[in-house]
């Protein structure tokens, strides 16, 4: 299957003892990195999005500039709502904005669930430039946001610490909330089923808001549909499933078959797989503000984290997105240590 020269992360996304810990950042592609800036400065961010030369060149960069042994798909999560009829832009400082968001029943008139290859085109398109350009180096994760992440920006319009206005719409009128986050769902699963057909060798769902639910309310709201996504998804290609702050629901995350169950740093990868009850690759988890601290203390914590994790059936990751203000030296601290690390029993 693979003509990857490096394929760390495949093969411990299906369980087996690797050399040595695969390691990526979520955010990697982003503001960090001097070479992204110059080219946000000429274009705009769906302009990048929608220009596969400018995409694949962004998700190149930490691949060449870190080193990471993946490349993630530079996209972003809200060009599902784009697709599927709603107006997103994102505003300077400000964050994701939607003019336009799904608030009463009427709304619903002007979304659909979307053609993917016709209205998605340029995220395929990309992907293929990206695998060409790649040429094995390093494996391609492909992604999108969960159903539930999705409904929060499409309700709510923009970005916030609560969602309180979304979750007012599903405990409202949670019979509308349900059609809208089964047709997120369609249309996420013809979306990921064609970015693996495109080439991607692996996907991610973010679930970004999942940890903002009772537990009750993530099955609900949540989880219900991510299962039928990892469903449909994961004989195809492996899937990893990242739900925020979402500790209290790894056995049920588990128990849907996702290959990978990300976690933030809250979670001590002890209690993570205690939780999950069943073996499973974990990835994460380290605090993205920790890589603030000097280089030698990123040494020592990264260390810190890879003994936690046990050098098996871990890819080590960010617990959430890197800052746009951490140094590239200390990005690639973090990678570098992960990469001369060896567990305790092969030195042994
Ligand atoms: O990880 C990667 O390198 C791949 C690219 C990627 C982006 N967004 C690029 C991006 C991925 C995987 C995402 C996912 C995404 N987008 C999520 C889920 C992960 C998470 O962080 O929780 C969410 C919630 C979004 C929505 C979104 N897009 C927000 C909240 C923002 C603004 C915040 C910010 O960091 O500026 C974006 C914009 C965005 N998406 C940027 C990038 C590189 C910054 C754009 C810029 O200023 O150039």
């Amino acid at each position: 299957m693979s003509q990857l020269k490096n394929d760390l992360l495949l093969r411990t996304l299906r369980g087996e003892q690797t050399e040595r810990v695969p390691v990526w950042m979520m955010r990697q592609a982003g503001r960090y990195l001097p070479e992204y800036r110059v080219l946000r400065e000429k274009y705009g961010f769906f302009e990048r999005c929608q220009t596969p030369e400018l995409a694949c060149e962004i998700t190149l960069q930490p691949v060449d500039i870190v080193g990471v042994d993946a490349a993630i798909l530079f996209s972003d999560i809200l060009v599902v709502p784009q697709a599927m009829g709603l107006e997103v832009q994102l505003v300077e400082s400000k964050g994701p904005w939607l003019p336009a968001p799904i608030q009463q029943e009427s709304d619903m008139a002007r979304i659909q669930v979307p053609d993917v290859k016709d209205n998605l085109h340029y995220v395929f398109d990309a992907i293929r430039l990206i695998k060409q350009e790649l040429n094995g180096r390093v494996p391609l994760i492909g992604f999108a946001g969960a159903p539930w992440t999705l409904l929060c920006y499409m309700v709510q319009g923009k970005g916030s610490k609560t969602f309180d206005e979304a979750k007012a719409f599903c405990y409202t009128q949670p019979e509308l909330a349900h059609r809208l986050l089964q047709m997120i769902t369609d249309t996420t699963i013809a979306y990921l089923k064609e970015q693996i057909a495109a080439g991607a060798d692996t996907v991610q769902l973010f679930d970004s808001w999942g940890g903002l639910l009772s537990p009750a309310d993530f099955e609900t709201f949540s989880l219900q549909y991510m299962r039928q996504i990892v469903a449909a998804v994961k004989d195809l290609a492996p899937i990893i499933v990242f739900a925020k702050g979402a500790w209290f629901a790894m056995e049920e995350m588990a128990a849907t078959g996702a290959h990978g169950l990300g976690i933030d740093w809250c979670l001590e990868p002890a209690r993570a797989r205690a939780f999950a009850k069943k073996p499973v690759t974990l990835q994460g988890n380290f605090d993205p503000a920790r890589l603030m601290s000097p280089i030698p203390v990123i040494k020592k914590e990264v260390t810190r984290m890879l003994e936690a994790f046990g050098g098996t059936r871990h890819i080590a990751n960010l617990g959430h997105g890197i800052l746009p203000n951490i140094p590239v030296d200390h990005a690639r601290a973090f990678v570098d240590t992960v990469k001369a690390w060896t567990p305790h029993y092969q030195t042994a």
